[in-house]
């Protein structure tokens, strides 16, 4: 069953994603060169509990800390500790804040000065890949019409999608029905309707698809060493269609249209 809220009930997951929003913002400023992503994490629960809210990750399924932390190959669920941000660097970051009983989930990938041509088009891509689901996310769609465009526009630029980790629905808790896979076919699953909530979440790589999962039992690498990239956004189908939740200020709905006008 997947869940449909009402529009008070997004307004109040909409107060969370302000927080994500606003604690991804506060991270993208640190992200610089000699930063450890423990600073990073410590400054986003200090940032998340200010505000009333608990940070979602922590304690999940016994996860040590705030945020996920991913470095370069590291596709999500990096632990944050002593890894020190380097001139170059890609950092994957994801947040996930409970206010009041409501979650929202987003998650972004950040450059550390120039880190190169083929990392800035996959940062550009999988932010495209998203702006391209989210899209999709129209009563009367399919879910697979959403995981299709996600793929396509990751497979025409030479990427691959992530396929052993999934994107969302989300309200109650991080995780609710349904999953939403980031590859699949125009018009397959079940129907999109107003007051479905989801966290689209493509993961790109920019080698080959697989991953392995590291020492620590959460690290989620690429298998062939490439770099990868993850943008997400909380987002709740509302009568004038898809609406962001965890935008910030940054972009109103007009950023549907450009990938760089999310965040
Ligand atoms: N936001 C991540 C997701 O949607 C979850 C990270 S929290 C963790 O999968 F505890 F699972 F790492
Ligand atoms: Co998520």
């Amino acid at each position: 069953m997947i869940a449909r809220r009402s529009p008070a009930q997004i307004e109040k997951i909409a107060r969370a994603g302000e927080i994500v929003a606003g604690c991804l913002e506060m991270m993208r400023s640190r992200c610089r060169a000699g930063v450890t992503t423990a600073a990073l994490d410590a400054a986003a629960e200090e940032y998340i509990r200010r505000r009333g809210g608990v940070p979602t990750c922590k304690g999940y399924r016994g996860f040590p800390a705030s945020i996920c932390a991913s470095p370069n190959e590291v596709v999500v669920h990096g632990i944050p500790g002593e890894y020190t941000l380097a001139e170059g660097d890609i950092l994957s970051l994801d947040v996930g804040v409970t206010l009041a009983g409501w979650v929202a989930d987003a998650a972004l990938t950040v450059a550390v000065g120039d880190p190169g041509r083929q990392a800035s088009r996959l940062m550009e891509v999988t932010a495209g890949a998203l702006a391209e689901g989210i899209k999709r996310f129209r009563a009367g769609n399919h879910l697979g019409d959403i995981s299709a465009a996600v793929q396509r526009h990751v497979e025409k630029n030479g990427f691959s999608v992530v396929r052993t980790l999934v994107g969302h629905g989300i309200g109650r808790q991080m995780h609710e029905e349904p999953q939403i896979p980031n590859y699949g076919s125009p018009g397959e699953g079940p129907r999109l309707e107003e007051g479905m909530v989801f966290a689209i979440e493509p993961m790109v790589n920019a080698g080959g698809e697989k991953v392995t999962v590291g020492k620590d039992k959460w690290a989620v690498s690429t298998a062939d060493g490439s770099l990868s990239a993850h943008f997400e956004h909380t987002v709740a189908l509302t009568a004038d269609g898809p609406r962001i939740l965890t935008a910030g200020d940054a972009a109103g709905q007009e950023g549907l249209d450009s990938a760089s006008m999310l965040w």
